[in-house]
């Protein structure tokens, strides 16, 4: 075996085994960015045509973007979404199933630090 080809192996067995460790969580927030496109984006997304973000600015919350927040946690968004606040809506589970909400909560925390994610 050349050097090359036995480097190549290694390095093959690394990016194996990192996908086998990451893509249950990878695949779990890539569904709830699906999720959060299609129910929440509208509202929340960035820009000053979007009435969460709109209200969240007002209150001085920064960053007013859901997205970038660092600071949410699972509860807190299931919670919102299932009772709404304000003029938010209720999402019933017809629509956002409870494996979606997980996914757009798992989406919502990627990068909180481990203590938030509770
Ligand atoms: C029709 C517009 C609308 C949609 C759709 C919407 N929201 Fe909201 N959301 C709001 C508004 C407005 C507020 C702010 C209410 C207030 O405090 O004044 C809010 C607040 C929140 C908050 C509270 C943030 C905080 O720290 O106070 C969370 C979390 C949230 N929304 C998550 C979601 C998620 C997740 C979705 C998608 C499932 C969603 N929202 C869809 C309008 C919307």
């Amino acid at each position: 075996m050349t050097i090359s080809r036995a480097l190549f192996l290694v390095a093959l067995g690394m990016a194996l085994g990192t996908q086998a460790l990451a893509a249950p969580n990878e695949s779990q927030i890539e569904r709830g960015h699906h999720v959060y496109q299609k129910w929440c984006y509208p509202c929340h997304g960035p820009g000053t045509d979007k009435p969460g973000t709109n209200a969240m600015a007002a209150q001085g919350l920064k960053p007013a973007v859901l997205e970038e927040r660092t600071d949410l946690t699972p509860a807190a968004i299931k919670g919102y979404v299932r009772h709404g606040i304000y003029f938010m809506p209720t999402f019933r589970k017809t629509e956002i199933s409870d494996a979606d909400l997980d996914a757009i909560a798992a989406y919502l925390t990627r990068s909180n630090k481990p203590a938030a994610t509770k």
